[in-house]
């Protein structure tokens, strides 16, 4: 498979990327016009679906350069991660959470991500090494029934990311603007905490409250948020 991909794009250079932590295998391809990145892993088909759908909607989103089962090829986004850019993001988040939900394809509501989350258990593929602070060792056991526990009874249904880390969102350091989103293979239909909490648990200090602001802070449910962030262990 990967020789596949491969030959697609031989004069190319290829550069192993490993911030990732998702299994999925990112390269940086360079040396032969513009600069590309492939991804493979299990879960390349859900991104790229999500990533065509993403294209006719306005949020900036890199092209498509070549897909099959195993590889999604897209062009580079130019920019840096969001991080030192609060407004960007939550100018990224509201355009998103604005898109008219009926129309997207994606569910991810808590139905079918409490569903996953069981299974992710079941088959051992929760991180269990790597839980945040509050949840440091806890079994995958305990974790779901705190799960069930505190599910929220209300969905403020939105068009989410999905996993909308500052370093999937990618910045234009001249403009200040959002250049790019991306690592889609998440995205759904879901309670709009579910982003939020992921933004929120990356930018400590001021940050955090410079996005409230540009999204609207009023909007924010503090349980809600400590749910989403519980349930981003699962995945
Ligand atoms: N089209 C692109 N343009 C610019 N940078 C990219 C692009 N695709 C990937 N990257 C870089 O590669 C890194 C990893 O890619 P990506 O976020 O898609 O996978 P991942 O981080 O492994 O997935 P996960 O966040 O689920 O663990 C990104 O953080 C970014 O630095
Ligand atoms: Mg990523």
């Amino acid at each position: 498979m990967m020789r596949g991909m491969r030959s697609l794009f031989p004069h190319h250079t290829w550069t192993p990327v490993t911030e990732g932590e998702s299994g999925a295998d990112v390269f940086r391809l360079t040396g032969a016009g513009p600069t590309l990145y492939a991804k493979t892993g299990p879960e390349v088909p859900e991104e790229t679906e999500r990533l065509r759908w993403l294209t006719g909607t306005g949020i900036p989103v890199p092209a498509i350069v070549a897909s099959d089962e195993r590889w999604l090829v897209t062009e580079a986004v130019e920019g840096v991660p969001a991080d030192d850019a609060p407004e960007a993001l939550a100018d990224l988040a509201r355009a998103l959470h604005a898109l008219p939900a009926a129309t997207c394809p994606f569910d991810r509501r808590l139905d079918t991500t409490t569903d996953e989350a069981r299974r992710r258990v079941r088959d051992g593929l929760v991180r269990l090494d790597d839980l945040e602070e509050e949840y440091t060792g806890w079994s995958g056991e305990r974790l779901l029934a705190e799960l069930e526990r505190t599910r929220p009874v209300v969905e403020d249904l939105v068009v989410c990311h999905g996993d909308l880390c500052p370093d999937n969102v990618l910045v234009d350091p001249r403009t200040g603007r959002v250049s790019g989103v991306i690592d889609v293979g998440r995205l759904g239909v879901a309670d709009r905490h579910a982003d939020l909490a992921l933004v929120l648990r990356e930018l400590t200090g001021g940050r955090g409250w410079r996005f409230l602001e540009a999204y609207g802070a009023g909007r924010v449910d503090e349980e809600r948020l400590a749910y989403y962030v519980l349930l981003d262990e699962f995945f």
